[in-house]
């Protein structure tokens, strides 16, 4: 269906006086004596395109309702403010799929409750056309700066028969129901598709280390699932994730890398989408576009866990789990960190080894590793990582200390047997990304088809 995208028209007067079609749905719908207004988004961009009909030309037109499809053809024209404006007679608009008065988007300004009902629709609000565009330039702006710096895009495997971060949070994946003819678990697994327990996968960093230690520097960019027990607004079940990892690289690097990640892809996004981040900035959370600008234009925060328990434990504040060395920082921890104490985003580093995975390199110190992660205001942990421990003895000693079946990651640890390096990277959350940007509160929010604990649709 040959057609002009309306964000190619709103941004170009050079189609002024020439014939053109667009498609989309309407948004508004006006109606006077001799004219209508039909105001139409085909989700390119957040501004609709106003179409006005000149209805002397047929006395039986009837308003298009909110929701229709259309196709309009007609004549671009110069509208009030320096807009453009497409004029046209009634038979200039072909009804391509009628909507009905039961239409659920038909009032503005409906609850985000009632919106996350109908995820195949809400879609069509300025929220959520403006949620998809946002996540679409920072998805393309990820990959480029990954692409512009010589890392490699490889996919890792989304069912496994590895549990990356040892938590126990991995969806099994099974064609056989379990049932009490089988011995044990073990039968069980054994009559399985694969022969052996398989679960989805939590995190691509195993085999993103395998990668990195042919290519240098890899990345992934795709889903993760966690059987997390966790009715959040930060938690869903498959999540997108986007996971560096660095040969020849230690803590501090991972560090620099991922603050410069984030300030570039942040950059772009407020540079390609300023019409949706005005948006947000206005509907979401005011100064958003300025908060954005200034975390862009300073360096992040860093403190060490060990540093961030001892400020928490001086602030006077009440929080509701108890803070002592050895704690996993909640997300009330986390966000008086960020918000409270640096107001801006911190790298916390140096974690207690008992409170982080296996594969972490594990200090000097004999009781913290070298991981790190990035606290943001208003969401808490975006980003988790470490440098890895590239010492094959070390390694499988963490790895017992876990009681681990060390048969099930024979290939990772061939790695520190076969020109072991230096080595780190980290994952950041797609939908926490997002969350910062928008000013969205709820991580449902910023996915097509939210997957959470008891939901699914
Ligand atoms: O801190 P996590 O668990 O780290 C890993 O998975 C490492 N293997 C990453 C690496 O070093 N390659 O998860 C990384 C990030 C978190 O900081 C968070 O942003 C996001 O993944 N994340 C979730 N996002 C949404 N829902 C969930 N249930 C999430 N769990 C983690």
């Amino acid at each position: 269906m040959k057609h002009t995208d309306i964000k190619v028209l709103l941004n170009n007067h050079d189609f002024t006086g020439k014939e053109i079609t667009v498609c989309g749905w309407v948004r508004t719908s006006r109606n006077s004596k001799s004219v209508a207004f039909v105001e139409v988004n085909d989700g390119t961009s957040l501004k609709n395109i106003q179409v006005v009909v000149e209805k002397s030309a047929d006395a039986d037109y009837k308003e298009p309702r909110v929701g229709t499809a259309v196709k309009v053809t007609g004549t671009v024209v110069e509208g009030r403010n320096n807009t453009v404006e497409i004029n046209t007679v009634p038979s200039g608009v072909e009804i391509l799929g009628v909507c009905p008065s039961d239409y659920p988007l038909q009032k503005k300004g409906c609850s985000m409750e009632y919106l996350r009902s109908m995820p195949h629709l809400r879609g069509r609000t300025n929220t959520f056309n403006a949620v998809w565009r946002v996540r679409s330039v920072l998805a393309q702006a990820i990959h480029k700066y990954f692409q512009n710096n010589n890392y490699v895009y490889v996919n890792t495997p989304l069912i496994t028969g590895s549990d990356c971060e040892g938590a126990g949070e991995m969806f099994n994946v099974t064609t056989i129901g379990y049932s009490d003819e089988y011995k044990n678990e073990e039968e069980y697994y054994s009559n399985d598709f694969f022969g052996r327990r398989a679960g989805l996968s939590v995190s691509g960093q195993l085999e993103g280390e395998v990668a990195a230690m042919a290519m240098g520097k890899i990345y992934t960019f795709g889903p993760s699932f966690r059987a997390e027990n966790s009715n959040t607004p930060k938690h869903l079940a498959e999540f997108w994730h986007i996971e560096p990892e660095i040969a020849f690289a230690e803590l501090p690097d991972v560090i620099e890398i991922a603050e410069d990640m984030l300030k570039t892809v942040i950059r772009e996004l407020l540079d390609t989408c300023p019409d949706d981040m005005k948006f947000f900035d206005a509907h979401f959370e005011k100064g958003l576009v300025a908060r954005l600008e200034e975390l862009i234009s300073h360096d992040f925060g860093k403190v060490t866990y060990t540093e961030a328990i001892r400020l928490l434990q001086e602030s006077g504040e009440n929080f509701v789990y108890p803070v002592e060395w050895g704690c996993d920082l909640q997300t009330e921890h986390e966000r008086y960190i960020s918000e409270k104490v640096f107001r801006k985003a911190v790298f916390v580093t140096d974690y207690p080894k008992e409170i982080k995975s296996f594969y972490m390199k594990q200090n000097p110190d004999g009781k913290t590793v070298a991981a790190v992660d990035l606290l943001v205001p208003g969401v808490g942990e975006i980003i988790g990582g470490s440098e890895r421990e590239a010492d094959y003895d070390k390694l499988v000693a963490a790895m017992n200390e876990r009681n681990m079946n060390l048969d099930l990651y024979s290939d990772y640890l061939d790695l520190r047997k076969f020109g072991s390096v230096p080595h780190g990277g980290f994952g950041l959350g797609f939908e926490r990304l997002i969350m910062y940007t928008t000013g969205m509160s709820n991580i449902r929010d910023v996915i097509l088809y939210p997957r959470t604990v008891g939901s699914i649709r």
